[in-house]
């Protein structure tokens, strides 16, 4: 590599560190059984209905992407004007691969000549790689309480800022922004900054003061954008597919940045039979609702200390042993959580609500490796 002239923003760039594999975690320790509550998954998969789509769809597979981009975006507009009363179209819609694509093209569209992003700290770790990629400067936010502290992130607005990111709900934090906060953000924000409402978990928050973002973007305030996906209350992780909600004039820009085919078509089929699978998403929904409860309970009587979450996860912090020995000891138990040191916490765990048998292991296992001595004959 020593001839070649290397890019010095990747060289900087911090690379993503992903949930353990479970195939990994059964080679490595020798377990047939292994749950992996690592990624914020859906435990239940994907809809049925979405599986056929794509089955049917893949006749095609032979043939580039054709109506399903557009189709898509007619349905979430269709879907978005009944729920929030609106006057969408499908040109305020823009899909990638996945909501990580969506940020790609929002970096690259914004951070071209350096330019800062502001975020919270802690928060998810691809701000910072991909602002760290196309040259940006980070500027990342202490939380207040493990919640967004929106008026330090004002403060942090500087001439050069390009883009704030709000992740809401929050992840590793699962902590929500509330409507009043976000209208009182939106309200002094300056108009050159872009303000990016990451909301992966939307479809999963109950909190009736939940922001609402689309009304901004109804009022034709170019600076919104609102980024959803398809990876966690639809199950399709696997497949990649999210979407960005703007005025057109931003969605037309974002164009640019965008890569030609970049999503298949039996992925957009996939996903429109899931948003039509409402038996799927509510089971979904009523799974996690019950089990956070559930898993809330076994930790309350493990004496620890977790962030009530507003997302399919679960923070817990002031742990009473150093986490990344909770998490190698939870491996060897079959167990995989996540540790978020990438994410700016070394020192908490992450967990992922999975159906009732795998949180009842998980609490087990975690009970095993927190009140009792069996560590040496595991290893
Ligand atoms: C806050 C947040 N944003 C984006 C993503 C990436 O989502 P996608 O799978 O749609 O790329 C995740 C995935 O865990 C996430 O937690």
């Amino acid at each position: 590599m020593q001839h070649l002239k290397l890019n010095p923003n990747l060289l900087d760039v911090p690379l993503y560190i992903a949930g353990k594999p479970i195939e990994e975690v059964q080679e490595e320790y020798g377990l047939t059984e292994v749950v992996k509550l690592a990624s914020n998954e859906n435990p239940l998969g994907l809809s049925p209905l979405a599986l056929s789509a794509f089955q049917v769809a893949l006749r095609d597979a032979h043939r580039y992407p054709a109506m399903g981009d557009r189709n898509l975006r007619c349905k979430l507009a269709t879907l978005y004007n009944a729920q929030y009363d609106t006057t969408l179209t499908q040109a305020n819609f823009m899909t990638g691969n996945g909501i990580g694509d969506i940020l790609r093209m929002i970096a690259e569209a914004f951070l071209f000549d350096g330019g800062e992003t502001v975020y919270s700290s802690p928060t998810f770790p691809l701000y910072r790689i991909l602002t760290t990629q196309f040259g940006g400067n980070c500027i990342p936010v202490p939380h207040k309480h493990y919640h967004h502290d929106l008026d330090a992130m004002l403060d942090a607005i500087t001439p050069d800022t390009r883009l704030v990111i709000l992740c809401n709900p929050n992840n590793p934090t699962g902590t929500l922004i509330s409507r009043d906060h976000v209208d009182e953000f939106m309200a002094r924000v300056p108009p050159h900054v872009v303000v990016v409402f990451d909301e992966s978990y939307y479809e999963l928050v109950e909190d009736p003061h939940y922001s609402n973002a689309v009304a901004y973007i109804q009022q034709g305030r170019d600076q919104v954008l609102l980024l959803r996906g398809f990876s966690k209350v639809h199950g399709m992780a696997n497949l990649r597919l999210g979407y960005a909600l703007g005025t057109p004039a931003m969605i037309e820009y974002l164009h640019h940045a965008q890569i030609v085919f970049n999503t298949g078509d039996p992925v957009f089929y996939a996903a429109m039979a899931a948003l039509d699978d409402h038996a799927h998403i509510a089971r979904v929904r009523e799974l996690i609702a019950t089990e956070k409860h559930y898993l809330y309970e076994g930790f309350s009587e493990l004496d620890l200390t977790f962030i009530p979450t507003a997302a399919n996860f679960i923070l817990l912090v002031d742990l009473p042993r150093p986490a990344q020995f909770i998490y190698e000891e939870l491996l060897k138990r079959g167990v995989i959580v996540r540790v978020p040191a990438g994410f700016g916490l070394p020192d908490a765990l992450r967990v992922t609500i999975g159906t009732h048998t795998q949180n009842e292991m998980f609490l087990r296992a975690l009970q095993d490796v927190l009140h009792n001595n069996h560590t040496e004959q595991q290893a």
